[in-house]
């Protein structure tokens, strides 16, 4: 519900409210984001005048050296005031909202209230992608400011069938003169208290999404990136949270900008104890000459409140990327069970080879063969040939119509690796087009993966890209495109641009990608494309929008994938979250874990495997077979489902509900064992209390003296008519266990759990050690009963 009352405007999801104000002096007066406040359409607006002068700040003193905004209004002190927006030069000396460089050299800005709107549906922006609602679940409040000949349209759109509003920024230039705009920030937060924490989720390649939580004080917490990408060291998706918030109880506030490249992010409290947060494009790797006539758009930030702490969050989050920020024909497919040949064979690959993979995969249960990198040109290792994207007749004599329709023969879909953005020195392309790439003329370039960034910001780089790839997917039947990009920006530099433009090239590369992201997505809507980024250096709500899932990590060891899968879940759903099953010792950590916990780690995203399975033995593969089978069983549950973090630390739990509650997966992890430890619980999250469940589990035998290896065998606990897992279970080998298999009120399992069964007295060594091995983990299944 969006209202005007007066001066205020009320925005109103189902959990939530956002208030604010048009002062007297034109300034727009932050009031209240947090828990709804009770209004409705129906309030009399008499009612909500008087609640929200409440919510005015009381001034009535000059603010001591402080600067008093003018003679008439000298208890106005911007450095003390909520704003919905804020900029230099007028007294607010706080990280402004706008910088603008006016022709005479000065950075004072003041824009103050013009007119509003509210409408129905959600708009769409003109040069980036936003999220989408319907005139059914979403409205839209439309504030214009002026300065001088400027305009500043700020942009609330608020989402009915969830705890969202987005918020965006747009800058017009009626006036005459070019101005520079220093900084456009996409939404500004100003809170009243002070003492808040700011979660970020940090990284490196292959070590993403580690959150961790920072005091925002007095000095400014900055979380940006200056890669070029939204990138692996830190993700645009931060929580502003209360230090108590936990997993359920705590106000939290999520904030993720829908945009791939350079963020900034920023909170700091002010001498008065009020906080401002501020999150856009960042403005250290960015300028803008806006000339007459001309707009600038600010990428839209996603906002959301719970007062329910992360996991709260994490819902709203999970509901809202699914349903406004993900689009097309795979929004809500289920996605395949996919084979990749990269850590099979790297570049090592040929039809033959391609071939025989494809057909161990068909047998296992597969859906999609993926080839990765390789299959083009020279491309024999990273040091050449992007850019060329024809395939290498010796490796695929047949092209890649040929591989595809065989792959497609054996029933499989076919899918295909490339990275359009790049190019490398020693390729066709850079050959016939060296100016198309991202240096500096005259100086010498640094490389990352002896690969060059190709300039999208030049129109002609982004019209040949989609010309070539849609000969590329229209000369073969590919059902599914990994879109990789390998290396951040260096050097950056472009040579369509003028010298005094070159500040726009970061922000032009990434409104370059989406219209060639745009172009190919709605040219093969029925492609199912996955984003990637040397695993998750461009993992965001940008890619979302043409990418309904992006490979999360190059680290496929399941210990890692614990805790950066978790990392993802705080803003992301895991049905975005790409994750395979790989062979051991595991390619990055040289780990070595059971081949259950591997499935039962990336089951809990879209699951997938990356491994020869030519190197298997037949026990293996049987369980490979079996795992894909129970996974096509629950796959809508944990594809569709709602995710929840139930615990984390040595043992870490999750499950997976589906929509209508009457179904879930659940899983325990344990890193490393103790012996003599307690004995645990599993007390899910997200069930309906009034139903009853079956909770059992499907058990596995580890006996390393009979086997003198390590040997997971799936045995069946408990085989019953119509469960979802009977077909399944049928195929397993009974052994002896001691499992759990109960019937129990929705109310017991959440308010009490369920105490857990100890796998055979532990490791066969020490019956004290009761859960597994190192790495172990188990899945546990619960049906409603009738
Ligand atoms: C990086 C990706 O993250 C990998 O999965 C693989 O596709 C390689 N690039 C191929 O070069």
């Amino acid at each position: 519900m969006i209202r005007r009352a007066g001066d205020f405007f009320l925005l109103q999801t189902p959990g939530t409210a956002y208030a604010f104000r048009v002062m007297e002096t034109g300034h727009l007066e932050h009031l209240y984001y947090g828990a709804a406040l009770g209004w409705t359409t129906e309030t009399p607006e008499h009612q909500i005048l008087s609640d929200c002068a409440a919510l005015t700040e009381k001034r009535v003193f000059e603010p001591g050296n402080s600067i008093a905004y003018d003679r008439e209004h000298k208890a106005v002190n911007l450095e003390d005031l909520r704003q919905e927006i804020s900029s230099r030069g007028k007294g607010d000396i706080r990280d402004p909202f706008l910088e603008i460089r006016y022709p005479d050299g000065s950075v004072t800005s003041d824009f103050l209230f013009d007119s509003a709107e509210i409408r129905t549906g959600k708009t769409s922006m003109e040069t980036l992608p936003g999220a989408w609602g319907t005139e059914a679940d979403a409205e839209e409040l439309t504030v214009t400011l002026k300065d001088r000949d400027l305009t500043l349209e700020l942009c609330y759109s608020v989402f009915l069938d969830c705890d969202v509003i987005c918020r965006r920024s747009r800058l017009y230039n009626g006036g005459d003169d070019p101005v520079t705009v220093e900084r456009l920030m996409s939404a500004q937060l100003d809170l009243d208290t002070d003492g808040w924490e700011l979660a970020l989720f940090h990284g490196a390649w292959a070590r993403e999404m580690d959150k961790h939580d920072v005091s925002v004080g007095t000095a400014r917490v900055v979380n940006a990136s200056v890669t070029g990408t939204s990138s692996n060291r830190n993700n645009p998706f931060v929580i502003l949270h209360r230090p108590d918030a936990g997993e359920s109880a705590g106000a939290c506030y999520g904030f993720n900008l829908i945009y791939s490249g350079n963020h900034y992010t920023s909170a700091q409290a002010n001498a008065y104890r009020k906080t401002r947060l501020l999150t856009g494009i960042n403005p250290e790797t960015f300028s803008w000459h806006l000339e007459p006539g001309q707009t600038l758009e600010a990428p839209e930030v996603v906002t959301a409140f719970s007062p329910g702490g992360f996991r709260g969050l994490s819902r709203i989050l999970h509901h809202f990327v699914r349903e406004h920020i993900v689009r097309g024909v795979w929004q809500h497919k289920p996605r395949p069970v996919l084979l990749n040949s990269w850590e099979a064979a790297y570049f090592d690959i040929n039809e033959t080879k391609l071939l025989r993979l494809a057909r161990a995969a068909r047998d296992v249960g597969v859906e999609l063969f993926v080839m990765d990198d390789g299959w083009f040109a020279d491309r024999s290792d990273d040091s050449r040939s992007l850019g060329d994207w024809d395939a290498n007749p010796k490796k695929l004599p047949g092209g890649v119509a040929g591989l595809a329709k065989k792959v497609r023969e054996l029933g499989l879909d076919f899918g295909i690796w490339i990275e359009p953005e790049m190019v490398n020195t020693d390729s066709d392309l850079y050959r016939a087009h060296p100016e198309w790439s991202m240096d500096i003329p005259g100086r010498p370039h640094s490389e990352g993966r002896n690969q060059r960034v190709l300039d999208l910001s030049n129109p002609e780089v982004v019209e040949h890209l989609i010309r070539r790839f849609t000969e590329l997917l229209s000369s073969a039947e590919i059902s599914y495109v990994k879109w990789d990009m390998n290396r951040i920006f260096s050097d950056v530099y472009s040579r369509y641009l003028p010298p005094d433009r070159q500040g726009e090239t970061a922000h032009r590369y990434v409104m370059g990608l989406y219209r060639l992201m745009g172009a190919l997505t709605e040219r093969f809507p029925e492609i199912l494309f996955e984003g990637c980024a040397s695993g998750g250096n461009r993992f965001d709500l940008g890619i979302l929008c043409y990418c309904p899932q992006i490979w999360a990590s190059d680290n496929t060891d399941a210990v890692c994938r614990v805790h950066i899968q978790e990392g993802y879940s705080y803003g992301y759903p895991m049905n975005c979250v790409t994750s395979h099953v790989s062979a051991c010792p595991n390619h990055q950590t040289l780990r070595e874990t059971p081949l259950m916990t591997r499935f039962n780690v990336a089951a809990f995203g879209v699951l997938g495997y990356e491994m020869n399975l030519a190197d298997l033995n037949r026990g293996e593969l049987d369980e490979i077979r079996n795992e894909i089978a129970l996974y096509k069983l629950w796959r809508e549950v944990l594809q569709q489902g709602d995710f929840y973090r139930i615990q984390h630390g040595n043992i870490h739990k999750w499950i997976c509900v589906s929509k209508d509650k009457r179904l879930a997966v659940g899983m325990m992890f344990q890193q490393m064992v103790w012996p003599n430890t307690q004995y645990e619980n599993f007390r899910p999250v997200g069930l309906d209390e009034n139903l009853r469940y079956r909770f059992y589990s499907l058990s596995y035998k580890f006996d390393i003296r009979e086997f003198g290896d390590l040997v997971n065998t799936v045995a069946p606990i408990h085989i019953r008519q119509n469960s979802l897992v009977h077909n399944v279970l049928a195929k397993f080998v009974s052994l002896p266990a001691e499992v759990e298999d109960v019937t129990v009120s929705g109310s017991v399992l959440m308010k009490a759990g369920v105490k857990l069964a100890p796998a055979y007295g532990g490791t066969g060594f020490n019956e004290q050690t009761r859960y597994f091995q190192d790495f172990g983990s188990r899945l546990y299944f619960i049906e409603a009963v009738d």
